[in-house]
């Protein structure tokens, strides 16, 4: 297989507990602690213009009722994003994944771009954020494009092949190994807990890098570096020094 040009430690949400998740800050949180790679959600505002919010629904990170994606983007820019996790992050916007495409590719960090689309919005969001990093990572080392929605990751498949996907589990159903085939992913980034040895094997035989998710504790992480991942998101970072990065 070639080498994977991912670090192996992702700080989640940007670095999404200590600052508030799907920030600018959290990113440069996260940096600050070392961090070369991150993982942010990214969905679409009613015009079409991605950023990052996790929730489908404004409410717990901006205070604001109602569905993200029935706003423009005009809209959304002045939202506070930052109030709801500390005093000290008031005032702190949604970005657009074009601000933080600019940040990474200034830093020369990697990005994992969640695909997180507003439920019945799967395919235009594939397409759009597909579109989208295209451009914004045009000649650079490109960001990993990962989605539970395989009618998201199926549409990015089909607008920008060349951008590297990966099938992201919360669970291991029957069809898990031949969906990610059929998406032609580079990866399956799955809930930590559903790595074994077997499941280990049945990627390996088919060519498929693992990494898991949201790994919190030391001996978690120990137990999945010893099964051969390439890659943990955290929130701890600044519990998880990310030295030895490639
Ligand atoms: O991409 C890995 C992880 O972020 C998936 O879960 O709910 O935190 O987006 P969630
Ligand atoms: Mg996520």
């Amino acid at each position: 297989m070639p080498p994977w040009p991912y670090p192996f430690w992702i700080a989640h949400r940007g670095a999404g507990k200590l600052a508030p998740e799907n920030t600018l800050a959290a990113f440069k949180l996260g940096a600050s602690h070392g961090y070369r790679a991150f993982e942010c959600d990214v969905k679409l505002s009613r015009d079409g213009v991605p950023f990052l919010l996790h929730d489908a629904d404004l409410e717990r990170t901006t205070g604001q009722h109602g569905i993200a994606s029935e706003h423009p983007w005009d809209e959304l820019r002045t939202l506070d994003a930052g109030s709801w996790h500390s005093p000290a992050y008031a005032g702190e916007p949604l970005p657009t994944l074009e601000t933080i495409a600019r940040f990474c590719v200034q830093g020369d960090h990697r990005l994992n771009i969640e695909i997180k689309p507003t439920p019945g919005d799967e395919s235009n969001t594939g397409k759009e954020v597909a579109l989208a990093a295209a451009r914004l990572w045009a000649g650079q080392s490109p960001p990993l494009l990962s989605s539970f929605q395989v009618a998201a990751l199926a549409a990015a498949q089909q607008t920008a092949p060349e951008l590297p996907r990966a099938l992201l589990l919360d669970k291991l159903e029957s069809s898990w190994l031949q969906t990610a085939l059929n998406l032609q992913c580079v990866a399956v980034v799955a809930r930590h807990t559903l790595f074994d040895e077997t499941v280990m094997r049945e990627l390996q035989a088919a060519g498929l890098r693992a990494l898991a998710y949201t790994v919190n504790d030391p001996d978690a992480a120990e137990r999945l570096t010893a099964l051969g991942l390439v890659g943990l998101i955290t929130d701890a970072v600044d519990r998880f020094v990310p030295e030895g990065n490639a």
